[in-house]
């Protein structure tokens, strides 16, 4: 055993396919590799304590309980630029730091592929049935597209054009969210099949490095979202604002009723203009990301 163990990970962000990814159909994400999470374990004088519902001490115990020392004597501290609860895969980020800050802490190999079941077990409590995209997300170091059961496939991103990420500052409720599309029932498929659609549409736009449809299908798939009622005013607004402002496209990302806002923009000086904007319109934050 180690006097402290170090796990680190890093954020995510949907393209394309949220929510309808849950029901089969492929879905686009992007690792952000710049914002990170780190995890610290250090011994305790008592065992951590076990808190329902809460998905990170839950993948410090999964961890935990696969090495077989559930009454592990340990603390941890959680030291990340990710924000929370913001469709920026903070859960699953801050779930794989702190499971591999276990593995560290106890001097234990982890193979990827332990680490993704670990995570899923987490992830659980904080989405209920979570498809696996944001620990995969959070675990690739590219792009990747995604179908639940099936697999995933790692996506060249090379283009002349940015993201802009801006956050509206109220916590998203993915599993609220997830739970409201889920009682609709076959009401929503209709919308599900066209946000897998659109996703389809989007990564054959990006391999022909096509901002215009690309942008086109980023427009569609807010619009459905918003009919699928996971979408918030603050997030329709920045939206609105973004495309008002050059974007190609923009839309909410993630689980929705808050979180996130992603738009598409050719040049840097318009994603900085486009952020500037945003946050005079109410983004509590925005970064830029060189696609
Ligand atoms: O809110 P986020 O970024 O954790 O994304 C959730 C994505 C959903 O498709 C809504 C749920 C899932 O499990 O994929």
């Amino acid at each position: 055993m180690k006097s402290i163990g170090i796990g680190k990970s890093h954020s995510k962000i949907i393209l394309m396919g949220e929510h309808s990814v849950v029901y089969g159909f492929p879905a686009i994400a992007l690792p952000l590799k710049n914002i990170e999470v780190t995890c610290q374990l250090t011994p305790a004088d008592q065992p951590l304590k076990m808190t329902i519902a809460d998905p990170l001490v839950t993948a410090i115990f999964a961890a935990l309980e696969y090495l077989e020392i559930p009454q592990a004597q340990v603390q941890y501290k959680i030291t990340s630029s990710v924000p929370q609860r913001r469709g920026m895969g903070s859960s699953a980020a801050v779930a794989i730091a702190a499971i591999r800050s276990v593995f560290d802490y106890y001097d234990k190999p982890l193979d990827n592929q332990t680490l993704e079941m670990l995570v899923n077990q987490a992830e659980i409590i904080a989405h209920t049935n979570p498809s696996g995209l944001d620990a995969k997300t959070c675990l690739s170091d590219e792009a990747i597209k995604f179908i639940r059961n099936i697999g995933f496939s790692t996506l060249e991103v090379d283009l002349d054009a940015y993201l802009v990420i801006a956050d509206t500052g109220i916590h998203g409720h993915t599993r609220e969210a997830v739970e409201k599309v889920e009682a609709q029932e076959e009401k929503a498929l209709p919308l599900l099949h066209g946000l897998g659609q659109l996703a389809d549409a989007f990564e054959e736009a990006m391999a022909d490095k096509n901002l215009e449809r690309m942008g086109q299908a980023m427009n569609h798939a807010h619009d459905l979202l918003d009919e699928l009622g996971v979408s918030s005013l603050q997030a329709n607004h920045l939206v609105q604002v973004a495309r008002d402002h050059q974007a190609l496209g923009a839309k909410m990302s993630g689980g929705g009723l808050g979180g996130c806002i992603i738009a598409l923009v050719e040049t840097k000086e318009e994603a900085e203009h486009v952020a500037q904007q945003l946050e005079k319109e109410g983004a509590l934050n925005t970064w830029i990301e060189n696609l």
